[in-house]
């Protein structure tokens, strides 16, 4: 019997490359996407590391292909590749930079979307998962790319979602909150930031990114069967408060 494959995006830190090893963990083939070199730790059979650049056609219909040609088929597909770095609407650069966050954080998953439907289609179905975020959920200062890249991949989830649902394709997201990767260690590094950033979550600390791989396998997942279309946020509360107040201390 051949054991069940996902492709993983941005498979070399943070949030993907916790996904990557959980999905290893629990028995799947991995074929791990990443512009960096993707991580494959000893042992680790059965991670196939892919190198090459989510926004480019070809990279996502080879990851398919591998995944077909090293496990002989393909269940599910984490979309997780993403990059942040808004520039001041104003400053030189801008467009240059928010066109290339709309390639990562958007065109990305466009293209992985339609390069895996016929391989789980030719199979009656399979799920997808991309990494939205809270900034596609609501707005915040000096953000206004990454919240506009991630607030499309959240209606692209809904739209793709209804297109595919007659195929056995369940197409969702997650939406993590603050997440520990190091992406993120930017902000950890200025202790008091750290701190403003750290109060304003209801459960009182940052997500690990073993807890955003865990949503991520649950709506991959037979657990999750009638679910498609829809994004949870996985974020220690935050987004269940209008921000008007701070969360109680204790
Ligand atoms: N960390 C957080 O707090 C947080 C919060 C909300 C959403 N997210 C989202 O989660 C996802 C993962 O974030 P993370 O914090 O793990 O980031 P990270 O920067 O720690 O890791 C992202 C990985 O993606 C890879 N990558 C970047 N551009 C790529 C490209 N064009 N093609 C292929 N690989 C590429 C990087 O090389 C890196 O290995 C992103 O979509 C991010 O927007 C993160």
């Amino acid at each position: 019997m051949t054991r069940p494959a996902v492709i993983v995006t941005g498979a070399a830190a943070g949030i993907g490359r916790a996904a990557a090893l959980l999905f290893a963990e629990r028995g799947y083939g991995v074929v791990a996407v990443d512009v960096a070199v993707p991580v494959c730790p000893d042992g680790s059979d059965g991670l196939v590391p892919l190198v090459g650049d989510v926004s480019e056609e070809p990279v996502n219909e080879a990851a398919v292909a591998l995944a077909v040609r090293e496990f002989g088929r393909l269940d599910v597909v984490v979309l997780n590749a993403g990059i942040g770095g808004t520039p001041p609407l104003d400053a030189p650069g801008a467009i240059e930079r928010f066109d290339r966050m709309v390639a990562v954080n958007l065109r990305g998953p466009v293209l992985g979307i339609r390069a895996a439907a016929p391989a789980l289609r030719a199979r009656g179905g399979g799920a997808i998962v991309l990494t939205a975020s809270v900034s596609g959920l609501a707005g915040d200062p000096g953000v206004w790319a990454y919240n506009a890249t991630k607030a499309a991949v959240v209606n692209l989830v809904r739209g793709t979602a209804i297109d595919h649902a007659r195929q056995g394709i369940r197409i969702n997201a997650v939406a993590p909150g603050l997440t520990d990767t190091p992406r993120t260690a930017v902000h950890r590094d200025d202790p008091d930031l750290e701190a403003e950033l750290t109060r304003r979550i209801p459960m009182g600390r940052w997500a690990r990114p073993h807890e955003q791989a865990e949503a991520i396998w649950f709506l991959a997942s037979p657990a999750a069967s009638y679910i498609t279309g829809v994004t949870l946020p996985v974020d220690g509360g935050l987004t269940a408060s209008t921000g008007l107040l701070p969360p109680p201390l204790t």
